[in-house]
């Protein structure tokens, strides 16, 4: 079905077939605009923003650029095309028609799934509310006022299938969702990552990079939910996202570029004296956002993920293209834990071992963004090479809480660890040091702050000069 763009709210849903749904929604849309003004992009609000729309959910010509004030940014509701005849891939359903309705039994797992997932969205916003002010350029600003859109219509995904499909406590839930805020002490958004800052444009980058990949596999498992309305929605959620993990692996090779760039130029490591971010500093940010972002996949042996996938709620990354049984019952898996003091494999039940798997392909896509940046740092001649530290360094959810394990996997005691701490993580030194970088947004066209390099190219075809925000 294409997108009724002649609606209050755009959508591909038909959603005038259906007068309660349509009203319900058109009374939550003021409440989001509210929200949007107080606690999105700052300041921007006037502001003309060359942006993509969802004009359809056709793989090819999906989007429309042209500029667009943030606050009339047309978000919808749009769902990936149905295929009548799809089945439940994996799980005690595996075989059976995919549910166009929540079947009881499953109401409150799907409601909570949904929620959690939702209340990323918004939350993202929050967090990046403040950068317009430092951006390092117009396609800079231009990138983040478009993540921080669709960061939006992720949201208006989230609260369709709550409103459609969840009655009361759905609608209940969507207001909820307004309501909690990154960072806010008395009602903070669900998930630790989304409760951080993220002050300045290299934290972003990081962020985009892995937290927005983490999302992506989020989606991704939920993409093959038997619960086919969700399915659909996260199946378009994702075409959204690869632009967000775009912009932060390429923001990160940016300033990795320019970086290196000045290294070679004066003949020197230390590009602080020359107003740059230094490749340890930046490492120390990657060891943080990984970490982070690995607390997001939740606990190595999960009996919720075995029950999730089980009743088909669920499923793996890719899980169609996965050649096993697709139900696991007598399969295993090795996740690594802490026992006595070591860390050691251990197999565990495959069915229990879903989140660590899913953990594992997140992973080995960062570790292939990682290669592209160490292949910018070794053409330019530099000696250093960035690493992903342990999967268990510095985690705050699973087996390795409480531990303290050295970027490369080593078992330290308490002193250790505080004798080392200020080269693996950010310090207040560190923070203060990039945040003094963030000066006022850089307004004029083609024009690049000092410690990153222009992009390869532009945006939708564009070159990197060309006025991608207007400010009025
Ligand atoms: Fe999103
Ligand atoms: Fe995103």
């Amino acid at each position: 079905m294409a997108i009724d763009y002649s609606q209050l709210i755009p959508n591909n849903v038909d959603l005038s077939s259906d007068r309660r749904l349509q009203r319900a929604l058109e009374n939550w849309q003021p409440r989001f605009l509210d929200w949007w003004k107080g606690m999105g992009p700052d300041g921007a609000s006037s502001f003309d923003v060359y942006l993509r729309t969802a004009i359809s959910v056709d793989a090819n010509g999906w989007a429309n650029f042209d500029y667009v004030k943030m606050p009339e940014y047309r978000w919808g509701i749009f769902l990936a095309g149905q295929d009548p005849d799809r089945q439940i891939a994996y799980g005690d359903n595996k075989g059976k028609p995919a549910w166009q309705d929540v079947p009881g039994e499953l109401r409150s797992t799907l409601r909570r799934l949904i929620v959690t997932q939702g209340d990323t969205e918004p939350a993202s916003v929050e967090q990046q509310r403040l950068l317009g002010k430092t951006a390092p350029s117009l396609y800079d600003l231009r990138n983040l006022f478009q993540i921080n859109v669709e960061e939006g219509r992720h949201l208006w995904a989230m609260v369709y299938l709550l409103h459609a499909y969840f009655g009361r406590d759905g609608r209940e839930e969507a207001e909820a969702l307004l309501e909690r805020h990154s960072g806010d002490p008395d009602k903070p958004r669900i998930l630790g990552a989304f409760n951080e800052q993220t002050p300045d444009w290299l934290s972003f980058f990081m962020f985009t990079f892995f937290t927005d990949r983490d999302g992506k596999y989020q989606l991704a498992s939920l993409a093959e939910s038997g619960f086919d309305p969700l399915a659909r929605s996260c199946r378009f959620m994702l075409t959204e996202e690869a632009h967000h993990m775009f912009v932060g692996e390429t923001g990160v090779s940016r300033i990795i570029q320019r970086t290196c760039e000045l290294m070679k130029e004066h003949k020197t490591d230390d590009v602080r004296a020359l107003g740059a971010i230094d490749l340890p500093t930046m490492q120390k940010y990657l060891n943080f956002h990984f970490s982070v972002s690995l607390d997001l996949f939740g606990q190595e042996a999960s009996t919720n993920a075995a029950n999730y996938y089980t009743m088909g709620v669920k499923g793996r990354f890719l899980e169609t293209r996965i050649d096993d049984d697709h139900l696991l019952t007598n399969s295993s898996y090795e996740i690594e834990t802490i026992e006595d003091g070591r860390i050691v494999k251990k197999a565990v039940p495959a069915l229990q071992a879903l989140n660590e798997r899913l953990r594992q392909d997140y992973i080995e896509d960062c570790a292939r963004g990682v290669l592209r940046w160490n292949k910018i740092i070794e053409k330019a001649g530099v000696n250093f090479e960035m690493k992903l530290p342990h999967r268990g360094f510095d985690r705050r959810i699973g087996a390795f809480t409480g531990a303290r394990i050295s970027p490369d996997g080593k078992v330290l005691s308490e002193v250790e660890w505080k004798a080392n701490e200020a080269k693996w993580l950010p310090t207040d030194e560190d923070r203060v040091y990039v945040t003094s970088l963030m000066g006022p947004a850089v307004v004029q066209p083609g024009k690049f702050a000092h410690w990153i390099s222009p992009p390869a190219r532009g945006i939708n075809g564009q070159p990197a000069d060309f006025e991608y925000v207007r400010f009025n």
